[in-house]
């Protein structure tokens, strides 16, 4: 019998208990042993619970447990859930957590204390919940290069969007319906203005590209300043809005890493990806594009994808997992000016349309403008030009939105 300790008792560390006893013949077979939660820590009380004799508020009791010899940190944020990680690592316990935030923040940190003493760092749950994502990146395609990943990652964004696509609700409807139903917290801003798909794209692309990104060198955008508007002239061009993650690597070795909304085309995978699902395409030498899709959230697909690494490291104990990466600095981020691509661009004005022709030169308009206004897609061009050509055109029109199309 191995023994754990879950810190956090909130929807994923609740589901984590539940799973593990619910589940507990198939974890002892999967496992070969038995996995027994013998210490939850919250600062709160839990006095009607079945567990409540394992509860406790002092992280040092676990640190100090030989016992315990795996950590499921599943507090979020980086205070204290940071400390705690590090301490429990120090203390030769494996830790396994969901928290996005603090692999993004604090991962090759925590990765290398964890190598350095032959332990287990995991976090399968912190990147598309219960989808399976880490794990084959790092393991079934390690026979790749990989050059590209771009994703969903944000279920929260992925419903509103899809209300506003489908439904003709607006940002703000189609955010208080997501935040009816459970899916957006009562402060969104982490989903909305896009810092969850941020930290998540940040540790895809360390797992991908070999090399820490921490979140202050990503250039992020979320979905506030999408409107109905944006959603019919893409329609007009049967695409539809997605809020994506992009991690590409150049021949240079560096990296463009950004979150921003775009415009995709309907035929295309990624496309159909709607209300809370995630999805993430990778792409690499030998497999080409290959999609992990599923729920990217929620407490029992989130439960699944950590109690599955609980597994990995009790079966693990003295050996090292392959997640793996190096720290590195805003060094490895290629200028956005350089990245290169098609954008999305609505104005309106007088003369709207011939003051974007001698600004842009070609493009092609879309949908049904009004007198004032228009939205075209510009050629393939460098950011750095996108960005002067706007700046001519906002000297003429007002620029109401700009999105790259995928
Ligand atoms: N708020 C996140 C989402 C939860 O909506 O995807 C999972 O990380």
């Amino acid at each position: 019998m191995v023994k754990i300790a879950v810190l956090g008792y909130g929807i994923v560390g609740s589901g984590v208990v539940d799973v593990i006893y619910k589940n507990s013949s198939v974890i002892t077979n999967n496992a070969g042993c038995g996995i027994d939660v013998k210490y939850i820590l919250d600062i709160r009380d839990f006095p009607d619970s079945a567990f409540k004799d394992k509860f406790v508020k002092d992280f040092g009791i676990i640190e100090n447990d030989p016992e315990i010899k795996v950590v499921v940190e599943t507090i979020g944020g980086t205070n204290p859930a940071y400390d705690f990680t590090k301490r429990a690592l120090l203390a030769g316990k494996s830790v396994i957590t969901s928290n996005k935030e603090l692999v993004a923040c604090h991962g090759a940190e925590l990765i290398g204390i964890a190598r350095e003493r032959n332990l287990n760092y995991l976090f399968e749950a912190s990147v598309g919940g219960g989808i399976p994502v880490l794990r084959p990146i790092s393991q079934c395609l390690v026979a790749n290069e990989l050059d590209r990943v771009c994703g969903i990652l944000n279920g929260t964004t992925n419903y509103i969007l899809t209300r506003m696509i489908e439904g003709g609700l607006s940002f703000e409807k189609a955010l208080c319906e997501a935040q009816e139903k459970g899916y957006a917290e009562r402060n969104p801003e982490a989903d909305i203005e896009g810092h969850d798909a941020c930290r998540k794209i940040c540790i895809l692309a360390a797992l991908a590209f070999g090399k820490h990104v921490y979140p202050e060198y990503v250039e992020t955008e979320g979905i506030t300043g999408v409107s109905l508007e944006d959603v019919r002239y893409a329609e007009s061009d049967n695409k539809v809005i997605k809020l994506l993650g992009r991690a590409i690597r150049l021949d240079n070795g560096k990296l463009h890493v950004f979150v921003g909304p775009h415009l995709v085309e309907k035929e295309t995978p990624l496309a159909s990806v709607k209300d809370v699902f995630n999805a993430i395409v990778v792409h690499g030498n030998a497999i080409g594009e290959v999609m992990f899709y599923g729920r990217g959230a929620g407490k029992y697909p989130t439960a699944s994808a950590v109690v599955a690494d609980v597994i990995d490291a009790v079966k693990h104990l003295d050996a090292r997992k392959y997640l793996n990466w190096e720290d590195a600095g805003r060094e490895i981020i290629e200028d956005n000016g350089r990245f290169v691509s098609r954008v999305y661009i609505r104005a309106e004005g007088e003369s709207v349309r011939s003051a974007v022709t001698s600004a842009f030169g070609e493009v092609k308009f879309i949908g049904e403008a009004g007198k004032n206004e228009c939205a075209f897609i510009t050629r393939c061009l460098p950011m750095s030009e996108i960005n002067e050509k706007t700046k001519l055109l906002s000297e003429k029109c007002r620029v109401i939105s700009k999105m790259k199309v995928l």
